[in-house]
């Protein structure tokens, strides 16, 4: 694992960036794992400017999202689908039968798992996946306590996630109570992860899923068995971990 210390979110977002866009440069029908929420906004904004100039060519690229709110349509403003849509994906030239996102409306949780699980499987695994955490150490919506083992599966929501997506919706009564999210397993199976965090909110849950015990209760403390981990956070992200630990420049823990 390498961390890399931003200095703020802008640094943050365009370090992301560049690492996304060499694996697109590297590999041009890469498969991208995608994350929604507030951390990547800036590193997509940074991606489209860099598309815009034309240094990065998204025509072969094809593209997973981690996870959507059960019972959201794509139209919904609140949906992962319409937040990939007017952050990401309307603006590059991304191919829309190459990308995928759990489709909310489908009723029959068995049904849609199963369905997304076929689509990894098929696309032969990620390449990359970007990754933020939640304050609860959640990766994608796989919540505390949620088995290790699983692929694609419906979540119920916990009440600290709800509390956090509350700012989004109208109010907390707004916020859906399930999801379907890749598991564990799906993101362990990433050839690579690169996981952002910026702010205070985020330093315990970095500092315990990285330096703590590995376990279900804190979702992100499994990627300490992954071989190719980029972390990238501000210093309020990392103030925890800087209290114990040095940095180096090459993203080294000493
Ligand atoms: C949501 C998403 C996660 C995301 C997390 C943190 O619950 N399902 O994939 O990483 O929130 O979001 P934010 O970046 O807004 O703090």
């Amino acid at each position: 694992m390498r961390i890399y210390k931003a200095k703020d979110y802008n640094d943050l977002s365009r370090k992301a960036a560049n690492i996304i866009s060499a694996q697109i440069i590297m590999k041009p029908d890469a498969v991208i794992g995608l994350a929604t929420g507030a951390s990547p906004i800036g590193t997509y904004k940074q991606l489209i400017e860099w598309y815009k100039k034309g240094d990065l060519d998204f025509s072969e690229i094809r593209t997973v999202n981690l996870d959507e709110y059960k019972g959201l349509s794509p139209e919904d403003e609140q949906s992962y689908a319409y937040y990939m849509h007017i952050n990401l994906l309307d603006h590059v030239n991304i191919l829309p039968e190459n990308t995928n996102i759990p489709n909310g409306l489908e009723e029959d949780s068995e049904k849609e798992c199963t369905r997304y699980d076929n689509v990894l499987h098929f696309l032969g695994g990620i390449d990359l996946q970007l990754l933020g955490i939640g304050g609860n150490g959640h990766i994608g919506f796989n919540e505390p306590g949620n088995n290790f083992g699983k692929e694609t599966h419906c979540v119920t929501l916990t009440d600290n996630t709800i509390d956090a997506n509350a700012r989004f919706f109208p109010s907390r009564e707004d916020v859906p109570k399930y999801a379907y999210t890749m598991g564990i397993k799906n993101i362990m199976q990433a050839k690579g992860i690169l996981l952002i965090a910026s702010g205070e909110a985020k330093a315990k849950a970095l500092y315990e899923s990285f330096f703590g015990p590995i376990t279900p209760n804190v979702p992100g403390s499994i990627l300490q068995l992954h071989n190719n981990v980029t972390v990238i956070a501000d210093e309020a992200a990392l103030s925890l971990i800087l209290k114990e630990h040095e940095i180096t420049q090459g993203g080294h823990i000493k």
